[in-house]
Formats: C-alpha cells, structure tokens, sequence
C-alpha cells in the first residue's frame, strides 16, 4: 500500500489547509469543530452541498430532485429546495422532516415499495407533487383513499426495466428480480400502465425507473434511458425519471463523473432514443456523499505483533453502517496534519460490541497517530447519518454545517435523556 497523504480530491470542495497543517471545511478549522462539538461529529461543506444541487438543477430544473434517503436533516431540506431541487421522499418519516422543513408538498415526490395505507394518507393530505407507485395494491389503496374523499394524485409507475444483461456493474436494482415496481419484460408495467391510466383517481403523468446506486460508469446509464425509450415512447406521457445512482469517489484511486457529465449522456441519449418527455434525475449519494468528513476521537491502539493494530475510535457502525452492510472501503487521515505521510498500516474499528464493528478495514494513517488524536474518514455525506443507529445506545453524532467560516451545528447530539423519549418503562 501507498504511503501517500490522502488524495485532496476525497475532501470537500472548499476544503483547505491551516497554518499548522490542519483541514479547513468552509474556513472553518476542523480541530477547532471537534474540540467545540466533541467527536464523533458530521462536518459537511455547505458550499459544496449548494454547488452540486446548483449543478443538478442548471441540467433538469425542477426536475432534478434531491433523493433524501441519502441525508436529510431541517437545514439539509430546505438547502436542496433553496437550491431549486425537488426531494424524493420514500417514507412517512422523510415526508415528515421535509414538510417540517417547509418545503412545499407540490415539491416532493413520494416513494416506497411497501407505502402504507397511513403513508398515502399522509402524502395525499399534504399534497405531495408525485406519488411514485409501486405495485398494484398500492393502486388500490390510492384508489380507496381517493374514494374517501382525498384529491387525486399525479403519478408515475415505477418499472424495473430488466437491464442486468446489459449493465452487470450495478447495484442492482433494476433487473427482473427486483421487490421494485413493474415488471417490464413480462407485460406487467403494460397492465399496470393501462390500470393507473383508466383509474378516476389518479393521474398518469409519466414512467420511473432507478437501476441501482454507485455506478461509476455514466455511459451506463445511457443503456437504460435506450430501454426505457422502447417501453415509454408508445404511451407518450410527458414525464421520464431515470432515477438517481451516480457513484462517488470513496478511495484513492476511484473516480467519478460530475453530476454535469452524467446530464449530459441522460440527455443525449433521451434525444438519441427520440424521447421527448422531461427527463427527471433523483441523485441522492452525487450531492452529499464528498460534501462531508466524520471526525473521531482515537481511543485505544493495539498493536499485535505480526498480526495487524487496531486503531479504535470513538464511533463505528452507529455512524457508519457502510463497511459492514457493504465491504465499502474509506480513506483515514489525521484533520491537524492532513498533508502527512500515511506510512503506518492500520485497521480502524469503532467501539460497538462486536468484531463486524469496522470503519476501515485496511487503512494507512501517519506513522505520528497516538491515543487522544482526532482521525477523520472523507466522503461520509451519504448513507452514513441517514443509516446511523443507536446500537449499544451510543448516542448519535450531531451534524456541522460550514460556510464562510462559520460552523453552524444543524443536529445537535443525541443526549442520554433522548435515549429514554420513547421508553414507557
Ligand atoms: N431514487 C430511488 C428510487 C432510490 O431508491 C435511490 C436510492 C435514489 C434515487 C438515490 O440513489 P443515489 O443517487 O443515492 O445512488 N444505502 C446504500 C445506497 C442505497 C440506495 C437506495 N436507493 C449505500 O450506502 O450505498
């Protein structure tokens, strides 16, 4: 393994570097966040989050829409919307924050593979802009909510195009044996296509598709929007959603295409398919994922002679489940001399109980590392906070926003009393 300081393009957009060597997010000094908001804590660089809802936007208007699953929070919502996104929205819990945020129902798009009765109710009350459907029981349940007195909704039918022969990289979730939407191959999106259209309650606006998560390769993506065009062209409804999925950077080595580079091709290739509805983007990981670091405190070093060392920090899998659901590997790096040589080879564990607990498995960090030194792993802006936990009840970290060199805390830490809310004893 390389001894190199971390590679500059896995920080935040304005990340710098302070006097003594130390990361600046936003002109804010990453020591100075931790030793303010103890550790672990998300730091996220709130430029970098307007930057890539700007870019989003600049390519699909209203039609680029923040998939919140990815990390939502108040100022999370209402950042997105300010940026001119629309946000996806997939249970009654995300459709909750986002209307707290007050992001006007006409701007959210409903989802979910298994809404709820309550959930429909909830979304048709608010008036959400979109229900995505997913399955013929969930035509019935609008049906008989609509029935009951409640408007109508415009919707799309979520289909899953069965695109695994042509596109083995993806994390699948658009080939035939999916739990999501319809069918295609086998004549199933036509029945529910022909049902939803005949159906007094709702109205059919168009088709949704999202083949996975993490695809590096933007001419992927040109594949389905050609599979797409063979099923939805006929129907002529005036809206296409391609879904989210563009990967990020997460380790040396990685890279990714700009969410303008993936535009582009989606674009392109709905022109070169004779497509002529909207096209209609729900990037989730693309906006938040680079935007952010995780800071941690180290607690222990255990050095097994001709085994490994483990470094133990004060969060693990609560914070970021990643490693452990997925192998997702990340970089680590010490935030007061991000620069430095990583010669030492190291695995980083969290302090949960359980050997799984892990936030890198193979990581280089300076030889200097010692107890009571901050580390940070890079790109945590996705999929971390939105899948934390309170496992061991360990008290999830609070959430930083940077700007202007000002550190604004967006969610506070958990409290021990928190722990409690719920519990009737
Ligand atoms: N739209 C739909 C319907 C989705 O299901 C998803 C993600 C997105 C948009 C946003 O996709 P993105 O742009 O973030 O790839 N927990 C996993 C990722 C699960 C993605 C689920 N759906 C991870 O940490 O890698």
């Amino acid at each position: 393994m390389s001894s190199a300081p971390l590679p500059w393009h896995l920080l935040p957009d304005n990340a710098s570097i302070g006097h003594s060597g130390q990361l600046l997010i936003g002109g804010c000094d990453t020591t100075e966040i931790a030793a303010s908001f103890g550790t672990p804590v998300f730091v996220y660089d709130e430029d970098h989050l307007r930057a890539r809802c700007r870019e989003a936007v600049t390519a699909f208007g209203h039609h680029a829409t923040y998939a919140t699953k990815a990390f939502l929070c108040v100022a999370m919502a209402r950042l997105a919307f300010e940026e001119g996104m629309s946000l996806d929205v997939a249970t009654g819990g995300e459709l909750h924050v986002a209307l707290a945020a007050g992001v006007p129902a006409g701007r959210l798009v409903m989802h979910g593979n298994n809404k709820s009765a309550g959930e429909l109710a909830m979304a048709l009350d608010a008036g959400v802009g979109r229900i995505v459907v997913d399955s013929f029981e969930e035509i019935d349940r609008i049906e008989a909510l609509v029935g009951a007195g409640r408007p109508a909704p415009m919707v799309l039918l979520r289909v899953t195009p069965g695109v695994e022969a042509h596109t083995h990289e993806y994390i699948a979730t658009g080939q035939d044996d999916s739990k999501f939407g319809f069918t295609v191959s086998t004549g199933v999106a036509h029945r529910a296509v022909e049902r939803a259209a005949a159906s007094p309650a709702m109205d059919l606006v168009g088709i949704h598709a999202h083949i996975g998560s993490q695809v590096f390769r933007a001419a992927s993506f040109a594949a389905v929007v050609g599979v797409l065009a063979d099923f939805t062209l006929p129907l002529g409804l005036p809206e296409l959603v391609v879904g989210g999925g563009l990967g990020v950077a997460y380790v040396e080595g990685e890279e990714a295409p700009t969410i303008s580079q993936w535009a582009k091709i989606l674009l392109d290739a709905a022109a070169d398919s004779g497509i002529t509805a909207s096209i209609g983007i729900e990037p989730g990981r693309s906006i938040a994922a680079g935007a952010a670091i995780t800071l941690y405190t180290v607690g222990t070093i255990k050095a097994l002679d001709g085994i490994r060392t483990y470094v133990a920090v004060d969060g693990g899998m609560s914070d970021n489940p990643r490693p452990v659901l997925y192998g997702s590997g990340y970089e680590a790096f010490m935030p007061a001399a991000v620069e430095a040589a990583r010669e030492r080879s190291v695995r980083v564990v969290g302090k949960h109980c359980e050997s799984g607990d892990l936030l890198v498995r193979e990581a280089n960090v300076p030889e200097l590392l010692e107890v009571g030194d901050l580390l940070a792993t890079p790109v945590t802006g996705a999929y971390g906070h939105s899948m934390g936990s309170n496992y061991n009840k360990v008290l999830r970290p609070p959430v930083v926003f940077c700007r202007d060199g000002d550190a604004r805390l967006v969610v506070r830490r958990e409290t021990h009393d928190d722990l409690l809310l719920t519990d009737l004893g």
